[in-house]
Order: C-alpha cells, then sequence, then structure tokens
C-alpha cells in the first residue's frame, strides 16, 4: 500500500513513524514533511494547503490511503476534493471541520444539543463584546471566532486585558478575518485533558487520554503556545470521567453532527476541562493534536492502518483498538523566542547518541537538514517522547534526551508529566 501523509509537524512525523510499523505499508510520501520524517518516508515538496496539487499527486502516484495532519486543509475541503475524485483519505469534509474552524458555530452546535461547554456569548461588533465584558467580569476567555494557528484565544485575568484583546482580534484583524467575529465565553477552571476519537461516523473509538501543556514557561507561566509538552495516560481522568466523557461529549457530538448533515469521519479531538461539575467542553479540533498524538500513537499495539480504513468505509464498530499500558511523556524542545519570533538553521547535536537510546523516540516538528546537518526550522523544533513503567522513571528517561539535545536557544518545560505524579 501507498501512503501519503499531509503535514510537515510532529505529529505528522509520528503518523509517519506508526504507518511505517505497519506490515501492510508499503512506501511513504510526506507533504512537506521535515528532515526527521525523511527518514522515514519520501518528502515532497508541496504545501499542506495545495489542495489540487496534492490530489494531482495522489492520482499520479497511485495513493491507496492520504491521510490529513494539519486542520488548514481539512478546512479548506481536501477531503471533499479527494472524494470527488475517488481517492481514498483520512479526515472530515469541510462541513464536518467547522466544529474547529469555527468557533461560533461550534459553540452553538454545543449549546443546540445541551453539550456541556462554558458559558458563552457571540459578537460581531467590538463596543458589544466590550460591553459584555464589562459587564461579567473578569477573568473572562475571548477568543477569534476562525482558525488562528493556535493563537486565537486569550484567557484575561482583567477586563482591560480582555478589551484589549477583542481590539487586537476585532479591530487590528491580527488574525485576520478569523477575527470578524468573537466568542466571549466564561472561564473554567479545573485540569485539562484531551481525548481524541476515532469516528466513522456512527461508531465512536476512543484513543487513549492526553494531558497537553499549553503555557510556554514551567508552572503554568507565559503566553499559549502549540503545546510544550504531553504525557499519557491521564490520571486525573477517573475511569467516571472518560465514562461521561465518551457517553455525555463524543458520542452526542458525532450523533448530533450525522444529523445536521455533516457526518463526522477522521479524528476528532476534544480539549476538556475537568471542572467540578464534570468535563466541559474547551474546543473541538477536527484531527489528531500535536503533540498529542506523540505519546498517543507509541503506545497503539494495533495496526494503525486498520484503524483508518475502518473509518473510512463505515465499520469501526468491528475494530478494537489494543493499547500499551505503559506511560508515554513528551517533552517538546523549541526554538529561543517562541512563540514569539525565533530564529530558524541552528544546527542540532546530539540526536545520533538519542537514536541509541532504548524507549526514547524522537519526533521532529521544525527541522531541515542541509549538507548532512540538521538545523532548526520551526518554533517547535523537537518532541522528544520516552515510554516507560510509571510517571516517574519515563519523565527521568525524556528528560534524559533531552539534555542530550543540544541547538542555540533551545528551551523546554522543566515540569512536563509532573502533574500526574501530583506535582505542580
Ligand atoms: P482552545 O484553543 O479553545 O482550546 O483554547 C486554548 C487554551 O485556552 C485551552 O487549552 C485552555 O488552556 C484555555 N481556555 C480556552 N477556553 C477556556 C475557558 N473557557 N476557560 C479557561 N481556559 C480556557
Ligand atoms: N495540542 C493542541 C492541539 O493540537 O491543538
Amino acid at each position: 500500500m501507498r501512503v501519503l501523509v499531509v503535514g510537515s509537524g510532529g505529529r505528522e512525523h509520528a503518523l509517519v513513524w506508526s504507518l511505517a510499523r505497519s506490515p501492510q505499508v508499503k512506501k511513504i510520501y510526506c507533504a512537506p514533511g521535515n528532515a526527521g520524517i525523511a527518514q522515514q518516508a519520501e518528502c515532497i515538496s508541496l504545501a499542506a494547503e495545495d489542495i489540487s496539487a496534492l490530489r494531482h499527486f495522489a492520482q499520479e502516484q497511485h495513493i491507496d490511503l492520504t491521510v490529513v495532519g494539519p486542520e488548514a486543509p481539512l478546512a479548506a475541503g481536501i477531503v471533499d476534493e479527494f472524494e470527488r475524485h475517488g481517492l481514498r483519505i483520512f479526515g472530515p469534509r469541510q462541513n464536518a471541520a467547522a466544529i474547529e474552524s469555527s468557533k461560533v458555530f461550534c459553540k452553538s452546535f454545543l449549546a443546540q444539543h445541551d453539550i456541556p461547554t462554558a458559558r458563552f456569548a457571540v459578537f460581531a461588533d467590538p463596543e458589544a463584546a466590550k460591553a459584555y465584558v464589562r459587564a461579567q467580569g473578569a477573568p473572562i476567555v475571548v477568543k477569534a471566532d476562525g482558525l488562528a494557528a493556535g493563537k486565537g484565544v486569550i484567557v484575561a485575568q482583567t477586563v482591560e486585558e480582555a478589551c484589549n484583546a477583542i481590539d487586537r482580534i476585532m479591530t487590528r484583524r491580527e488574525f485576520g478575518e478569523a477575527g470578524s467575529r468573537v466568542v466571549v465565553e466564561e472561564c473554567l477552571t479545573g485540569q485539562e485533558c484531551s481525548l481524541i476519537a476515532c469516528t466513522d461516523g456512527v461508531t465512536v473509538v476512543p484513543m487513549v487520554p492526553a494531558q497537553d501543556y499549553k503555557r510556554v514557561f514551567d508552572c503554568d507561566e507565559g503566553p499559549n503556545t502549540g503545546g510544550m509538552g504531553c504525557y499519557s495516560p491521564v490520571p486525573a481522568l477517573t475511569d467516571e470521567l472518560y465514562e461521561t466523557v465518551v457517553e455525555k461529549i463524543l458520542k452526542p457530538t458525532v450523533a448530533a453532527l450525522a444529523a445536521e448533515g455533516r457526518p463526522y469521519k477522521g479524528a476528532l479531538y476534544a480539549g476538556l476541562m475537568l471542572t467540578e461539575e464534570g468535563p466541559k467542553v474547551l474546543e473541538f479540533n477536527c484531527r489528531f493534536g500535536d503533540p498529542e498524538t506523540q505519546v498517543i500513537l507509541p503506545r497503539l499495539q494495533s495496526d494503525l492502518v486498520d484503524i483508518l480504513h475502518a473509518v473510512i468505509d463505515g465499520r469501526l464498530s468491528a475494530v478494537q483498538p489494543q493499547w500499551s499500558s505503559r506511560t508515554a511523556v513528551c517533552v517538546v524542545m523549541a526554538s529561543g523566542g517562541y512563540p514569539g519570533s525565533y530564529e530558524r538553521g541552528k544546527e542540532i547535536r546530539g540526536l545520533d547518541a538519542v537514536a541509541q537510546m532504548q524507549d526514547v523516540l524522537v519526533f521532529h516538528a521544525g527541522t531541515t537538514s542541509r549538507e548532512g546537518k540538521i538545523l532548526t526550522n520551526g518554533g517547535r523544533v523537537l518532541g522528544v517522547t520516552a515510554l516507560g513503567d510509571g510517571f516517574a522513571d519515563t519523565i527521568a528517561k525524556a528528560y534524559e534526551a533531552v539534555c542530550r539535545i543540544h541547538f542555540d536557544g533551545a528551551h523546554y518545560r522543566r515540569d512536563i508529566g509532573r502533574r500526574a505524579l501530583g506535582e505542580g
């Protein structure tokens, strides 16, 4: 079987790594990929958003299965385009991907179907949004409606901060058209947890849960990022809470989307806050999470290809993925300055030594190669993942690997996984 993976980050490297383990897979392409992915797949220089070029490539190369990593091509209709040409592709169609690409759609949908989420209001006028913020008081959360590369959400501690966020999003249009409307919502407290399910539009098969660290600095200080690290399983998501999420959130969401004429096929990512009143939806994403995928797929014991095919063919009820009981911890190594501006092109050293370590996987997120050297090429550079028995052992192994890898300006959080030990 010939497979095409679309995207270039750590999530796509984890997908390529997992697909490469399948005896069914003979050849993997990745568009555009990165230096780490290039060790397991043939990278082709087509942008993830260049839907028609990707479709031509899939036709010409007789690709049997395409797997889409990032949200942008899904929101732009890559699945619809491939399906129109009879190509097999894993991911939701454009009208189902709206669950991520429009927060206004997502929140209205959740409210309409009584799926637990933070109280909210939607505004197209900045002054009306600010008046609502003043009436509600802080802390309060302001979200740009559209896709903003994970930067369109501001958890404001003061009314002033929230009003500034409204100006940045709606008046200065820092996220372009994504900021023509905002969602203003109640600030929830509790532990966060991500539960990603595969669904064929009817059956929901959850993967193992993961917890992501969104803030850039230790102890959850500093601005939000795309994710600085992750661990799985999540002790805070007890069996009872897990059941609640599946029965009260994931299954009703999939059923209601189908009833609305937006059948959802693919990976459905629920970003959850485990509040005192129970789990509530912070957001839905229309894809696998990044870095969550880097701790989830290393725990998968079944063949990923079988799951992806079952989703596409609508026979997921026949599949029961097996998961390892081991723990997984992923520490993201980022470029100096990230999530603000940063330089590229720093040489990365130490990767060969770490490649020899047992139970350690280094997924590349933002890397490129030049003259035999691996160089930084993005904000998040590497996702260093360890598998182990229990969190203490796994955390130690992940950081032992991180300490052996060097590049100018590298920074990473030192507290990834500690929450699972009841610390921090
Ligand atoms: P989102 O992209 O909607 O998941 O938001 C990014 C991050 O902002 C989440 O992972 C949370 O840490 C935080 N966040 C979003 N919505 C809320 C909320 N209603 N209350 C508290 N924190 C939130
Ligand atoms: N880790 C959060 C995301 O994938 O959006």
